[in-house]
């Protein structure tokens, strides 16, 4: 038996601001009551990426009512609180600072805690919210494929707060390079999902794509090469009509599908030698690409690992992630975070292995454009 809590969370590092809450009662179970979320897409769209600043002032016009919405839809008010979450970063700084004090000014008011939340840590646990009962329960050790706007990461996830990573780009993240290609193509903002839908209808080997590090040792990736190589495919096209970006689009995408899947499968085999073959996590954004999921879950089959993929509304940002890994360290004990700590642009969940190699996996999450 645990001692039930209830987290109010909220999230604001980038382009989606999120309350939301979560329940875990006396079984472990997790209940996700509400999650009120304002996606700031058409306030960017006219820009092709997100502008910090815009993200920064909508942050502020939305959460409060959104925190609002969140405790009537839950039918609670603060006093039911165990504790507050908050988004402390990675992210746009600005946006971050906004959920972050209005974490605090809650935990204050109502005299509860407020727990500091890693962003990625957030999508790191969220297909256990996602768990349905009747499923087979997601324990630690799990291998996480962390697939983000800023992220690519293959991570060892041994409990909460200890990750071990075992490879990250060496340079664009692949939410980055889907962002980048669809601009290029003049397919709309945001650039994964329209990507996606335009490749739909594409034949993907019509054009002929790198696939960068495939074949190698190791659990690093690298996307830079593929979107200069879509740009590059693209500037030289003479006929620039809607069935070559369908084919080009749909011919990205499964470059990318095969460097993910290959590195992962190397990861796999890694993470096998110390603790069997468990389970793949898929979450970020990109999980969210039916292709990649569909992809990793025959990768995973093979090598005899589970495969978990949160719903696709648990993929992108929500608040609902940041409230459960919230509920999850109130219960293991944490007491709530000092007021003073501040935002944190960058914050790696592996420290170690981020200080190892500084130029790769840094935790940094920037502007999706
Ligand atoms: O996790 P997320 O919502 O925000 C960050 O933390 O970055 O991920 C956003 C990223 C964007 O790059 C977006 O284009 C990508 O996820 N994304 C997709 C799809 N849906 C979102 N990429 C490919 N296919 C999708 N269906
Ligand atoms: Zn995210």
């Amino acid at each position: 038996m645990y001692k039930p809590v209830t987290v109010l969370g909220l999230e604001t590092s980038c382009d989606e601001t999120a309350a939301a809450v979560v329940h875990l009662d006396a079984n472990g179970k997790a209940h996700y009551l509400t999650d009120q979320i304002y996606s700031q897409i058409d306030e960017h769209a006219l820009y092709g990426g997100v502008v910090p600043e815009i993200a920064a002032r909508a942050h502020v016009g939305a959460l409060d009512a959104l925190i609002k919405a969140a405790m009537v839809e839950a039918n609670i008010t603060f006093d039911d609180l165990t504790g507050v979450a908050a988004t402390t970063g990675p992210g746009l700084v600005g946006g971050v600072m906004v959920g972050m004090m209005s974490g605090k000014a809650i935990a204050l008011a109502h005299n509860i805690p407020f727990l500091s939340i890693n962003h990625l840590e957030g999508h790191a646990l969220s297909p256990m919210l996602a768990q349905q009962s009747g499923d087979e329960p997601l324990t630690f050790p799990y291998l996480l494929l962390l697939v983000s706007g800023g992220h690519t990461q293959l991570l060892s996830v041994e409990g909460l707060g200890q990750y071990t990573r075992l490879g990250s780009t060496i340079d664009d993240a692949v939410g980055e390079a889907f962002d980048k290609s669809a601009k290029i193509m003049d397919l709309g903002f945001p650039g994964g999902p329209a990507l996606e839908k335009a490749a739909l209808q594409g034949d993907a080997s019509r054009f002929t794509l790198p696939r960068p590090l495939a074949g190698k040792p190791g659990c690093d990736f690298s996307f830079a090469g593929l979107k200069s190589a879509v740009r590059r495919t693209w500037e030289e096209w003479p006929q620039k009509d809607d069935q070559a970006r369908a084919d080009l689009a749909a011919t990205f995408q499964l470059a990318a599908t095969d460097v993910l899947a290959g590195r992962t499968a190397n990861a796999m085999d890694i993470f096998a030698k110390t603790h069997g073959a468990r389970a793949l996590v898929v979450a970020g954004g990109v999980a969210a690409n039916t292709v990649l999921r569909l992809r990793l879950m025959d990768v995973a089959k093979s090598k005899g690992f589970a495969f978990i993929a949160p719903p696709m509304s648990l993929c992108t940002d929500n608040g609902g992630m940041i409230a459960h890994a919230g509920a999850l360290y109130l219960r293991a004990g944490r007491k709530g975070d000092d007021l003073d700590i501040s935002a944190r642009p960058r914050w790696p969940l592996d420290e170690h292995a981020a200080r190892a190699h500084p130029a790769s996996g840094s935790g940094k999450k920037g502007p999706k454009s």
